[in-house]
């Protein structure tokens, strides 16, 4: 018996098997993994010493918690594979963007025990956002291993289910929003005669740099704000800048709207 199988080691599969190795979570012993590409399941099972199934249906039977690291295209055949093998015992923990736990348990037409888990690309390097919620009461022990596991991907937050859509808006598109801002930050630069390498790597240490102040200080963001902002100086003129041209108002727009349409997507 594995403790953890692992369905689909593509980007997220394999960040979640390389997380839990190199935080020493899990032994290399304790995890087996399933992909349709063989080849793929191999490399893992070969660079991180891992087991490997020779199908779904082998996996889940094999396993205590499973995870599905698939698409959320690829939901309904994967839960043809393993909806017999798939006890009450086990839990099933899904990282499928906008796919409710609801869905989940349609497709396998049982009420087996599903943990939902919304991460953000930085999980990638182990520095995620992990939302995670419990349909179902777990005790708090089964809930702090699970919790565990999934610290292999950053830092995790638990949420009740009905909040999965806002958080999509929020940190799971959140990266692709900061990465616009580290880019018009840098062009800026560029605009008054930087070389982007330099500009670029000023914006990313700018963003890194202050959201370390922010948590290390705990102070509310617009006290550190105010703090470098100095009478007639720099900074109140490029923030006025920012004002005139609606930054607040257009970032608060993103999360409002790319949390509409993951309700949207959750529908089909
Ligand atoms: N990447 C992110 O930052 C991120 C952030 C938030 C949420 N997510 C969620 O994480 C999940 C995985 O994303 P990803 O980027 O890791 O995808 P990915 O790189 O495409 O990996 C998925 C892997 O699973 C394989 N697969 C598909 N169906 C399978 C099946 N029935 N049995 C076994 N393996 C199967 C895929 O094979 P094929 O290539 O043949 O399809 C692929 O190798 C998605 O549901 C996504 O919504 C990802």
């Amino acid at each position: 018996m594995f403790k953890l199988g692992v369905i689909g080691v593509g980007n997220m599969g394999e960040a979640i098997v390389k997380g839990i190795l190199n935080k020493g979570i899990l032994n290399s012993d304790d995890i087996v993994v399933y992909d349709r590409i063989k080849d793929k399941a191999k490399a893992i099972s070969d660079k991180y010493g891992v087991g490997i199934a020779n199908s779904n249906a082998l996996l889940t039977k094999l396993s205590k918690i499973i995870i599905f690291a698939i698409k959320p295209q690829d939901l309904e055949d994967t839960a043809k594979e393993i909806k017999d093998y798939l006890t009450e015992d086990k839990i099933l923990i899904s990282i499928l963007a906008g796919t409710s736990s609801q869905k989940i348990k349609a497709n396998l037409g049982k009420n087996i025990n599903v943990v939902r888990v919304m991460p953000n690309t930085p999980a990638l390097i182990g520095e995620g956002v992990i939302a995670v919620s419990y349909d179902k009461s777990l005790n708090d022990s089964m809930k702090d291993y699970i919790n565990r596991i999934l610290s292999a991907l950053g830092k995790v937050y638990e949420v009740k289910e009905d909040l999965m859509d806002v958080i999509t808006g929020l940190s799971g598109s959140g990266p692709a929003y900061v990465f616009t801002f580290i880019d018009s930050l840098a062009q800026g630069g560029v605009k008054k005669g930087l070389p982007y390498q330099l500009a670029l790597d000023l914006s990313i240490q700018t963003v890194l740099g202050s959201a370390k102040l922010l948590q290390e200080t705990k102070e509310h963001p617009m006290v550190l704000r105010d703090k470098v902002s100095s009478p007639a100086g720099t900074t109140i003129y490029g923030l006025h800048e920012l004002e005139k041209h609606n930054f607040r108002d257009g970032i608060i727009s993103a999360v409002e709207t790319a949390t509409e349409r993951s309700k949207e997507l959750g529908k089909n």
